[in-house]
């Protein structure tokens, strides 16, 4: 089924100017851009995004780390895209991920691990809706 998913490149992939990069692996896999733009996250922003690990003992550090410099950030969708997105990017820790994945490729640290994405359909659906407003989103179907 067509799906929807959110990825957010975090400042440490904005900083070591591997945009291009991973933009490149989601687009030649097929899956198709519909939102995308680079801002500076609130800490408001931060904390809801992240509200499920708010218990955790990183979470203040996750916070602080997201906020610390502009986020690119994404709506792809496609045939099962939630799931395929989360290989393409690899395992949290870039330490235990998969060489040929973005943290496996280019990342050593679980804190500083480059890119988010969405875990689950439900989770995708309420993380779009918190990044994203309705007309910063470009309806399109590739055509071939
Ligand atoms: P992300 O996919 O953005 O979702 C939650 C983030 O918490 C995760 O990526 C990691 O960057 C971060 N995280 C998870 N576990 C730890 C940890 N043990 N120490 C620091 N950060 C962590």
């Amino acid at each position: 089924p067509l799906e929807r998913t959110f990825l957010a490149i975090k400042p440490d992939g904005v900083q070591r100017k591997l945009v291009g990069e991973i933009i490149r692996r989601f687009e030649t896999k097929g899956f198709t851009l519909v939102g995308l733009k680079i801002l500076n996250v609130s800490r408001e922003l931060a904390e809801q995004h992240y509200d499920v690990h708010k218990e955790r003992p990183f979470f203040a550090g996750l916070v602080e780390f997201i906020t610390s410099g502009p986020v690119v950030a994404m709506v792809w969708e496609g045939e099962g895209v939630v799931s395929s997105a989360r290989k393409i990017i690899g395992a949290t820790n870039p330490l235990a991920a998969e060489p040929g994945t973005i943290r496996g490729d280019f990342g050593i640290n679980i804190g500083r691990n480059l890119i988010h994405g969405s875990d689950a359909i439900e989770t995708a659906q309420r993380e779009i809706a918190l990044w994203f407003k309705e007309e910063e989103i470009a309806n399109w179907e590739p055509t071939l």
